[in-house]
């Protein structure tokens, strides 16, 4: 197996862990990735929620401060690593937090929830800074390409092609077409990677996520195209990730048919553990929660309290109401059956490669 080239940063093993909003994957399991020899990345959506940061009134600050806080933390865990954010374009402070990721030392900024279209922009000081979408279309790749090469001169530095069919948390597909068979996750990745060589003349590293869990899915994505993957369920149910103990137990309790999708107030589907699907609206209803934070651009539970506030939501779950809380997840989580460690499963993807 190659290393894996992300503009000037190169990690030993071609994986990205996948960011987890809501502190599940925050500057611990970055870091541990990272000194594992994957990139490691810190979610920012939430971020400051239980971290001690935010007091009831300061959400936009705390989320910055909690932001520069976690990846400090990571690089404490692992100095020389490479450690990035996961960024959703959908979130209100997505400029501010951006600024934030590159002075606490994101060496990757991986966006999505929404096309990055103004991102170069926003990163022009620091070319250094490797830039990665998350699409789950050529058509989304090549509307960003577009826009960044005409504007700004630049390419991403790799592309995220995430699977709607498979992957967790919110989904960059219409809930219809989710699940009829029509998409092809590997296709889309040799799509896009032919787009780069033919318009663009450029060898860009292209992702694969969504259902990679073990050894087998991870050759099986560098057979079919792909130059990596991001994972990050499998990564739930270890000791470095910041989820309460009951979060990772419903991982390992759940079921493959307890898996499923809601439609989240950001207007996309979101994939998670849906047995108390009927318990999250309610818990807004008793409370009549307010929308404190305003934390989403775009939200029919801010703008007219349709379905429920989504990160109060996750934010129960994360630290451990998950009956009332919201436990997104992707299609293989029902496979976690124990606490492990970050390096137990590096070992078991790349145990015997050459260079461990
Ligand atoms: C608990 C959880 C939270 C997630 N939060 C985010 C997020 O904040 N931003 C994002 O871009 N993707 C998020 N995702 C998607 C993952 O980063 C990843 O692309 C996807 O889950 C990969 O599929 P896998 O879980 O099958 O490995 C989340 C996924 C999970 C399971």
């Amino acid at each position: 197996m190659q290393p894996l080239k992300i503009g000037k940063h190169t990690v030993r093993y071609p994986l990205i862990q996948g960011g987890m909003g809501v502190r599940i994957s925050a500057g611990r399991l970055a870091g541990h990735i990272a000194k594992n020899g994957g990139v490691g990345l810190v979610a920012a959506a939430g971020i400051a929620l239980n971290s001690g940061l935010y007091n009831g009134r300061n959400f936009f600050q705390a989320e910055a401060e909690a932001f520069i806080a976690e990846l400090h933390k990571a690089y404490e865990i692992a100095p020389d690593g490479v450690i990035g954010v996961n960024v959703m374009v959908a979130l209100s402070d997505f400029e501010p937090l951006v600024k934030a990721a590159i002075e606490g030392g994101a060496k990757v900024i991986v966006c999505g929830a929404g096309l990055p279209m103004g991102l170069p922009e926003l990163t022009s000081d620091h070319p250094d800074v490797a830039l990665v979408p998350i699409v789950s279309s050529l058509r989304a790749a090549q509307l960003i390409v577009r826009k960044w090469r005409k504007t700004y001169n630049r390419l991403p530095d790799a592309v995220v092609v995430e699977d709607p069919d498979t992957a967790g948390g919110h989904l960059g597909e219409k809930m219809e077409n989710i699940g009829t068979g029509e998409y092809d996750q590997y296709a889309t990745v040799r799509e896009i990677k032919a787009f780069f060589r033919d318009e663009c003349g450029a060898d860009v590293p292209v992702i694969a996520a969504g259902g990679v869990w073990d050894r087998a899915d991870l050759e099986y994505a560098l057979a079919a195209g792909a130059d990596g993957v991001q994972m990050a369920s499998r990564f739930v149910c270890t000791e470095e990730c910041d989820a309460s103990d009951e979060f990772k137990q419903r991982y390992i309790d759940c079921k493959k048919e307890d898996i499923g999708l809601i439609m989240s107030p950001a207007g996309l589907p979101g994939r998670a553990i849906l047995n108390n699907k009927e318990k999250i609206r309610q818990f807004d209803l008793d409370h009549h929660t307010p929308c404190r934070m305003g934390c989403l651009k775009k939200c029919s539970y801010k703008e007219s309290g349709e379905r429920f506030c989504i990160v109060t939501a996750l934010d129960r779950a994360q630290r451990g109401d998950v009956e009332t809380g919201l436990v997104f997840c992707g299609t293989n989580a029902w496979k976690s059956d124990r606490i492990t460690t970050v390096k137990a499963i590096f070992d078991e993807l790349f145990g015997d490669q050459p260079g461990t």
